[in-house]
């Protein structure tokens, strides 16, 4: 499709609808996602690979909103879970339990027995210790769990420091090294039956080379474990494929599709994606308001009603956000420097220096482009600010998919204990 946002009559849109209405409505800050952006994102990445795509399993952690999971539920996708919550959503937004992998470092027995209670797709094992642990849990019950080992290739996918996951000193997954022998374990334990390999390297990859040496490796594993005897017949290849943030990207799927192919040339097996960014990342904004243009000798700083509360991904991995006013500057409006900064008390709560933007006042409206993924579902209540509201947008339809969380609610689920109620205190 088009572009899903913008600038129409001079009002930046999502799909037809103007933001600007959807804030007047509903208040800022606001998360706002287009349906037609996170369809045609999917369609690009199962098309990529032609008539026999991967099992593409969405991850959950990217942007969690029900609604989202149900839009790409819709076409057929799968979901990568990390945690019980996960599980539960994948399900409740109707995604069949055979489409669902479990990965997580640390899987509670709580959390194995529901993947097993679910009958989901696979489990994938991050340690030894927890394999042991799926097998006694998946013994004692009867079940047998379809497992995969989480391998460490220990490949380093140029991307931010805290976002990296493949490499040794990462704590993700098993060495390479020891999964021939952990995989002769599962085949000996009851419980478990190990169907697949899988692997993760890292998120926003946009060089696509350190992909092409993990996958080598997880393959060359895959050869070696048949060879062995062990009937190995799923390869699970993570997410990880890069998004525009500034001037670069998206990752070229179809060089992506092209190298997953030349990997796994040869090799009978049924294949497994797990992109979160890719899908969503672009397909939304959050939309804020000005609270003040502030001016001090040395800095311009437009201070707005989104913080790190709502976005905190410019305070926890430097990230930088291009930001879009809702008016279209005009030719002759003078673009200034200023920093952007949220409203919470913390130094870190700027989302960058330095941006050129018009001269705005209170009460205009802009938007955080690219926000759509690793964005609300990262929010807090922290200074107890409303939580940002989320809506979807599908063509001239939308809808609230998320209400915004006011302090009232925020309190809800708090209790004050009765000895400090006690007189005197
Ligand atoms: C195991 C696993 N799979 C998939 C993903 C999704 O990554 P991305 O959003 O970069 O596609 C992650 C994210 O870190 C992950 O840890």
């Amino acid at each position: 499709m088009d572009e899903a946002f913008c600038y129409r009559d001079g009002e930046l849109c999502c799909e037809e609808i103007a933001l600007s209405a959807l804030a007047r409505r509903l208040g800022t800050p606001l998360y706002v996602y287009s349906a037609n952006a996170i369809r045609a994102r999917y369609r690009a990445l199962a098309r990529a690979f032609g008539p026999h795509p991967p099992l593409v399993c969405y991850a959950l952690k990217a942007n969690h909103n029900l609604a989202v999971i149900r839009t790409l539920a819709a076409l057929g996708a799968g979901a990568d879970t990390v945690s019980a919550g996960e599980i539960l959503r994948a399900r409740r937004a109707g995604v069949p339990a055979s489409k669902i992998v479990f990965a997580g470092v640390a899987k509670t027995d709580q959390e194995i027995r529901l993947a097993l209670e679910e009958g989901i797709l696979q489990l994938n094992v991050e340690s030894a210790e927890e394999l042991e642990r799926i097998a006694a849990i998946a013994s004692s019950t009867g079940r047998t769990a379809p497992i995969a080992l989480r391998v460490n290739p220990d490949v380093a996918a140029a991307t931010h420091e805290k976002i990296a996951t493949g490499r040794r000193h990462d704590k993700f997954g098993i060495d390479l090294a020891d999964a021939p022998a952990l995989y002769e374990k599962a085949a000996s334990l009851p419980g478990v039956e190990p169907v697949g390999v899988h692997l993760h390297i890292g998120s926003q990859i946009l060089d696509l080379a350190p992909f092409e040496r993990a996958y080598a490796r997880a393959v060359e594993l895959v050869r070696g474990l048949r060879a062995r005897g062990l009937p190995i017949r799923r390869l699970d290849l993570g997410g990880g494929l890069g998004v525009r943030y500034g001037e670069e990207g998206p990752a070229d799927v179809r060089a992506f599709a092209e190298l997953v192919r030349r990997a796994t040339a040869g090799l009978e097996l049924e294949l497994v994606l797990e992109p979160g960014r890719f899908l969503v990342a672009e397909a939304g904004v959050l939309v804020a308001s000005v609270i003040y243009l502030k001016e001090t000798g040395s800095r311009r700083f437009l201070v707005l009603d989104a913080g790190m509360n709502a976005l905190v991904r410019p305070a926890m991995y430097g990230a930088r956000h291009a930001i879009a006013p809702l008016r279209a500057p005009r030719p002759e409006d003078e673009l200034l420097e200023m920093d952007v900064v949220g409203p919470i008390c913390e130094s870190s709560d700027i989302f960058g220096r330095d941006y050129r933007l018009p001269r705005l006042r209170p009460g205009d409206l802009l938007a955080f482009r690219t926000a759509g993924a690793y964005g609300m579902v990262m929010a807090s209540d922290y200074n107890s600010r409303p939580s940002p509201a989320e809506v979807l947008v599908d063509g001239a339809r939308w809808a609230v998919i998320r209400r915004r969380r006011e302090p009232e609610e925020q309190m809800a689920n708090e209790e004050i204990p009765a000895w400090l109620e006690e007189p005197g205190r």
